[in-house]
């Protein structure tokens, strides 16, 4: 007899839950900091540190090219695009820099950005601004937040604009930019286009060719399920073709061939630094085909209906404030809960088994402000998470509100 929907849902729901040992310790829904790794990425990270420890760092490194190689293949594939497009790199943040660095931004340029950055790229920003004299445009929101289109497309017409950089989905709530749409604003204007993809690579399917961006940068540790230590920069042939290369280049990026020249890598290579955690690499590699294998339109949506219910149950309660706004909503839930500091909410569901984090004025004062919240909890559910886990955090949230 056929399995019905809802019996493979169930069925699909078990076999995640199986491969992800924690799920077993704890109500995991701070998948949006780091989420738990499924046992493959484990195995693969270990299981290269132990041989790593009897056959010496180079020489496994050299052994285990084609699987090293098929990380990277593993890493395109989830972009929708070709190894030879893909830097590995430490995290986000030093991908998003590598492709940053590779513009020799002028006194009086302008980086057209968003309300809704991300932290430390608006920190590079101010820095690029403070140090070289950088304009930061950042464009208008529309009523119901997110980035309007159309204030992009008029900031693109300033004549000095040098770049556009938009992260996908911030840090700080469930909000989805209209990378996509930016992506054809940013092409008709002939403006380079720099996405940070941190919070949706292994939420949201990525097809760089329908982004049109020139770079896009990302982690592995969130929604992806892979190690923490580990992320991967997108350069795309029009970045490669144009020359652009990182400032501080290394022996990854360059050969130097004589005295006073160099010759860049072909590749995105170029982007790389020579020095590498080859465990994290094939551990990125893991997960980024368990993201395949579950499918992330299936994985990620499940993810988002998890987000959609929590915030349903949320809103229910009196003086709870739910904060994500947007036309689209990723699986991050913003909740203030009056009376109670976020971080101390934190503390108190981690004593009774549940995972969450907080977020902080400081981490995106534009949109905390605009919110005038201070602290605010974050619970960001992944496809192995439950109904009944949601309900026990709403429960758990509800007696520590009441005492
Ligand atoms: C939207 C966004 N971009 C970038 C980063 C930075 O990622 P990493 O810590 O891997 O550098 C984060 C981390 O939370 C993030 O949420």
């Amino acid at each position: 007899m056929r399995e019905s929907p809802a019996e493979s849902a169930a069925a699909a729901l078990a076999t995640w839950r199986e491969d992800t040992p924690g799920v077993g310790q704890r109500i995991h829904l701070n998948n949006a900091g780091a989420a738990l790794v499924p046992a493959c990425v484990a195995r693969a990270v270990a299981d290269y540190l132990a041989r790593e420890a009897i056959r010496g760092g180079y020489e496994l490194a050299d052994e285990a090219a084609a699987a090293i190689e098929a990380s990277y293949a593993a890493v395109a594939a989830l972009l929708a695009a070709a190894p030879r497009n893909v830097a590995i790199v430490e995290n986000a943040t030093v991908a998003f820099f590598q492709a940053l660095s590779a513009f020799d931004f002028e006194p009086g340029d302008v980086i057209v950005t968003t309300r809704n950055d991300y932290i430390s790229n608006q920190l590079a920003y101010l820095s690029l601004a403070q140090r070289r004299g950088v304009v930061i445009r950042r464009a208008e929101d529309q009523p119901a937040g997110g980035v309007d289109p159309e204030s992009v497309r008029a900031c693109l017409r300033e004549p000095r604009v040098r770049l556009l950089a938009v992260t996908w989905v911030p840090t700080n709530s469930g909000l989805v930019q209209p990378v996509e749409t930016l992506g054809g604003i940013a092409e008709e204007a002939g403006v380079p286009y720099l996405v940070d993809a941190c919070q949706a690579a292994g939420e949201l399917a990525i097809d760089v060719a329908r982004l049109r961006c020139d770079f896009l940068s990302a982690t592995a540790r969130k929604y992806l399920r892979g190690p923490r230590g580990i992320g991967f920069l997108y350069v795309s042939d029009r970045a490669l073709s144009r020359g652009l290369f990182p400032l501080y280049v290394d022996m990854r990026g360059a050969n130097w061939c004589s005295a006073d020249a160099f010759e860049l890598t072909a590749d995105a290579r170029r982007f790389e630094n020579w020095e590498f955690s080859y465990a994290l690499v094939l551990g990125l590699g893991a997960a980024a085909r368990y993201a395949l294998e579950v499918g992330v339109e299936r994985g990620g949506g499940r993810a988002r209906a998890l987000a959609q219910t929590l915030r349903a149950s949320l809103r229910g309660k009196l003086g709870w404030r739910v904060l994500d706004r947007g036309e689209h909503l990723a699986a991050i839930v913003t909740v203030e809960v009056p009376g109670i500091p976020a971080p101390e909410l934190v503390l108190r569901l981690r004593e009774r088994g549940i995972n969450t984090s907080a977020t902080l004025r400081d981490y995106a004062v534009i949109d905390m402000d605009e919110k005038r919240v201070v602290s605010a909890l974050r619970v960001s559910p992944h496809y192995y998470n439950t109904e009944t886990e949601l309900a026990a955090l709403v429960s758990a949230l509800e007696s520590l509100a009441a005492a």
